[in-house]
């Protein structure tokens, strides 16, 4: 049998997207140009926002919002603790302070009630998280939020949908395509949004504050002129990302169809063991993109669970430590108590789900975790 080792997870790459790179390279215009310009088209299409902007990250993407809302010192960003640290690294760089929201345990996805709870005249954005990628459910948290600026953080959620739409078509939405996305560039993050005033200031903030992109001032007769009325970042993508990125979308459809066969897999089977809790499905319509596979251990020690996995050559993620319990976070924030996010932070493990892993090591996972958690 077959025990060569199994990631968490595997970028899912073949001869187009290498041939599209290659094409790239060989154009002689390789940083951001019409790639990216096509790739902004296509992601746009496929969530239903006007603009669709191209970076280098979707760390990068908060960044400029956060500089284009002019979130600053006194000013609170509420968000879940559950989750990725840039978020909380960036609202702490801006001097804000982060307000953390807890989630639904079974979820993980961020509590809209809580939400409004924590709503005051400081709050300056709030930022949920589709967790997984499953969608947080926005209703009641647009409702909650009023005129607050709301950025969903749509990292996990390249074909999540919430009744009906695309994640990305209602506010602003920072996507990522760091290599365990649904789809990745390697490295490289799109912002979404409707506001077009707003997507032009974050274009012009992506690149020094240049008005225009290098390769429309670098073209035949071109003017190589510019203004600048704002000092901007270095947060461009360029079109070897975007060659990836491109063929990627191509794939997304095939991508999520093989995730979600294989999280169906993992529910039929593992659904009736004792020592776990597996993903709860939210209530209302939606369309899971099957980012993570994150199991709730019950009765089992995570450490004997971990070195379980390690010992059967399977690799497995922790999606996230709570971001309130992180030293730093701690000094600034003091003591917060967030019963739901506690409780699921001490529990969670993320297991191998990636398109290309075949039936066998599917089985390989779910014999282990039986035999573990059975
Ligand atoms: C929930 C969440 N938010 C934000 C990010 C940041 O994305 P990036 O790595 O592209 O900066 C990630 C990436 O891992 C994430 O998982």
């Amino acid at each position: 049998m077959d025990d060569a080792f199994i990631p968490m997870s595997k970028p899912y790459i073949g001869r187009e997207e290498i041939e599209a790179v290659t094409r790239v390279l060989e154009s002689g215009w390789i940083t951001t140009g019409p790639v990216c310009q096509e790739f902004e088209g296509q992601f746009a299409r496929l969530t239903g926002a006007g603009y669709g902007l191209s970076l280098t990250s979707g760390t990068a993407g908060m960044h400029l919002i956060f500089k284009a809302l002019g979130i600053s010192k006194g000013d609170e960003v509420i968000t879940p603790s559950m989750t990725f640290v840039s978020t909380v690294n960036q609202i702490v760089m801006a001097g804000a302070k982060p307000v953390f929201a807890d989630i639904d345990y079974g979820t993980l996805l961020i509590d809209p009630a809580g939400v409004e709870r924590l709503i005051t005249k400081r709050t300056k954005a709030i930022i949920p998280v589709h967790f997984a990628g499953a969608p947080a459910d926005m209703d009641p948290i647009e409702e909650a939020a009023g005129k607050i600026p709301i950025i969903e953080d749509a990292a996990h959620a390249i074909g999540t949908s919430y009744k009906g739409r695309h994640i990305g078509c209602r506010n602003l939405a920072v996507f990522s395509f760091h290599p365990i996305k649904n789809i990745t560039t390697g490295e490289g993050g799109m912002v979404t949004g409707n506001d077009g005033d707003l997507m032009k200031r974050l274009r012009l903030l992506k690149f020094h504050g240049i008005e225009r992109d290098a390769w429309k001032r670098y073209g035949k007769a071109s003017d190589p002129s510019y203004d600048i009325t704002e000092p901007g970042f270095k947060y461009n993508m360029t079109d070897i990302q975007a060659a990836l990125g491109v063929v990627q979308m191509k794939k997304l459809v095939e991508i999520n169809e093989k995730r979600a066969r294989i999280a169906g897999k993992y529910i039929e089977a593992l659904s009736p063991l004792s020592g776990i809790d597996l993903p709860a499905s939210p209530a209302y319509d939606h369309v899971h993109s099957w980012h993570l596979f994150v199991v709730k251990l019950r009765s089992v020690d995570r450490r004997r669970f971990m070195e379980a996995l390690a010992e059967h050559n399977i690799g497995y993620g922790l999606h996230f430590p709570a971001c309130h319990t992180l030293s730093y976070v701690k000094k600034i924030c003091g003591q917060v108590h967030l019963p739901a996010t506690e409780e699921a932070a001490d529990r969670i493990l993320s297991l191998p789900l990636y398109p290309g892993m075949d039936e066998s090591q599917v089985q390989r996972v779910i014999d282990v975790v039986g035999k573990v958690a059975g």
